[in-house]
């Protein structure tokens, strides 16, 4: 079996349906599109024979100054892999690759925002090198975190 990570094409960005439920969540199918469309959102996608597994992004511009900083900081987001493949190391392989692309292109530091109550992905990031917390706090959803990463 042949297990790539490509960067999403707008014209593939329908294909994520195969990660998450596009039509349910038909408000993060649009932001996803809106994002890509702007060029200030990269996605990057987890294949495995063609078929999309998971999905990641970097995000260059958000309007909290604690996720971005131009030129320094920039935030991972939408980290999700298909239910069916978790726990395989999939979602650990998405993050190092978008913190390495980051790298690449001159960002010094990565952020992301977590649920408090997501202990898989509170884990797999503080494994990940996320090791400062920048900000614990409430917002309608409940109780999360603003980790960062030195790259
Ligand atoms: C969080 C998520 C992306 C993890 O993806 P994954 O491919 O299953 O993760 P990996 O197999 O790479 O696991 C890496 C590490 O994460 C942690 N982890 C992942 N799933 C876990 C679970 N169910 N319970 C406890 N720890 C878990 C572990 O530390 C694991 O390392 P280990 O296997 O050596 O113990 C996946 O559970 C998911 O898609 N969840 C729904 C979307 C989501 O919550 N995204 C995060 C938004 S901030």
């Amino acid at each position: 079996m042949e297990h790539k990570i490509i960067r999403l094409e707008l014209s593939d960005y329908e294909k994520c349906g195969n990660i998450w439920d596009m039509q349910r969540q038909s408000d993060l199918a649009a932001q996803l599109y809106q994002r890509l469309l702007s060029g200030n959102q990269t996605t990057f996608v987890y294949t495995i024979d063609n078929a999309f597994i998971g999905e990641v992004s970097l995000v260059r511009q958000m309007d909290d100054p604690d996720y971005t900083i131009p030129d320094r900081r920039i935030c991972l987001s939408r980290l999700i892999v298909r239910e069916s493949h978790r726990r395989q190391g999939i979602g650990r392989r998405l993050v190092a690759y978008a913190a390495e692309t980051a790298k690449q292109q001159g960002f010094c530091e990565l952020s992301v925002g977590v649920d408090l109550d997501n202990y898989a992905a509170v884990r797999l990031y503080v494994q990940a090198g996320f090791d400062r917390i920048l900000f614990a706090g409430e917002d309608a959803y409940g109780r999360y975190l603003k980790l960062l990463k030195t790259l």
